[in-house]
């Protein structure tokens, strides 16, 4: 299939951005907020101050996930280094990701439930038991970081969906919105994105007990550059699936077709399981570079979560095309 429009993020990383210019202007700010000086407090994108559901975190840990065996990546890095295309195609969308108004935030579930329904996203906290897990988080671009995301597994939302016995897939949506997404305006040329950003998962995939609704980072509600007030995180995927501000969840008998697959479905796959023996069609999934270190490490298969995981892909090619696409 045509990709209909391209763009920088679709250029291997290491040779889109100067980054050693932008990391070593915010190494410093970064060590600045840790060392309690507050001086990024003041303008941090989602400021736990204006968040009703600030009290909430720090969510108690989850010891099963307290260590991905990985530093955590600064929250300075991770708060502004962002792929969120509503906002701009480049990383640094985190002043524009502020105009998404969080608050009031529904979330509809349809499609193969015994009955769709609304439920606002506070109401939806009072419902969920937060914890907090340290996940690793691999971008099919070849860079990586360690989160501390808080939330509840997607299980406990899948049940509370009660979805029927004809729901095979679950399909995710975030809002569209083009006043304050600049991205989603209708483009001059061309047919532009598919937008929603849409995501989609096998219903074991969404009960596997790794699948994770994020609602806050770092001991606070989510930043909007990351995805508030409600994304998923998949540690086992590439980045791409786990889509952000989420607002409409659907269960469905047939496979969704996501965002970037519906651009490059040869380049973006539907498992997109992270899989070091299969490269993008333009560049190495071999290694990774861990975002503020620079190192470069390799990859693992699954992220170093198969053994949660590799039973659901069983019977696919591990070395092949398959895991991936
Ligand atoms: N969700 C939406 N709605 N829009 C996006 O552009 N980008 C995806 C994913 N979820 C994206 C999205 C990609 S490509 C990645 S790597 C991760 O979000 C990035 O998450 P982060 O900015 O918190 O690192």
């Amino acid at each position: 299939m045509l990709i209909k429009t391209i763009h920088g993020w679709r250029i291997p990383e290491n040779r889109a951005t100067p980054e050693h210019v932008f990391f070593n202007r915010r190494k410093f700010i970064a060590a600045a907020g840790f060392a309690g000086i507050g001086l990024a407090a003041g303008i941090r994108p989602g400021r736990a101050a204006e968040n009703p559901s600030a009290g909430l975190y720090p969510a108690p840990v989850n010891e099963m996930y307290k260590d991905a065996g990985r530093p955590i990546t600064p929250e300075e890095v991770n708060t502004t280094y962002n792929n969120f295309y509503e906002f701009g195609t480049s990383k640094r969308i985190s002043q524009a990701a502020e105009a998404l108004k969080i608050r009031p935030w529904e979330i509809a579930f349809e499609g193969e439930v015994e009955q769709p329904f609304k439920l606002a996203f506070d109401e939806l906290l009072k419902k969920m038991q937060l914890e907090q897990r340290v996940y690793r988080h691999r971008c099919v671009e070849a860079w990586s970081m360690t989160v501390p995301w808080s939330g509840f597994a997607l299980k406990d939302l899948v049940a509370l969906a009660k979805p029927t016995s004809n729901a095979k897939f679950v399909k995710f949506e975030t809002f569209f919105n083009p006043d304050i997404a600049p991205e989603q305006k209708p483009p001059l040329f061309g047919a532009g994105y598919p937008w929603p950003y849409a995501e989609g998962l096998t219903m074991a995939e969404a009960m596997n007990d790794l699948a994770f609704m994020v609602t806050g980072a770092y001991g606070k509600p989510v930043a909007k550059s990351m995805g508030a007030p409600i994304r998923l995180h998949l540690p086992w995927k590439y980045g791409f699936k786990s889509i952000k501000s989420i607002n409409k969840i659907t269960f469905t008998a047939e496979r969704p077709r996501s965002f970037w697959e519906t651009l490059g479905p040869s380049e973006y796959g539907f498992w997109a399981n992270v899989n070091p023996a299969v490269a993008h069609p333009r560049w190495s999934q071999a290694e990774e570079r861990v975002l503020e270190t620079g190192e470069k490490i390799p990859t693992v298969i699954f992220n170093g979560y198969g053994e949660q995981v590799a039973s659901l892909y069983a019977g696919m090619d591990s070395l092949g095309d398959k895991l991936y696409r």
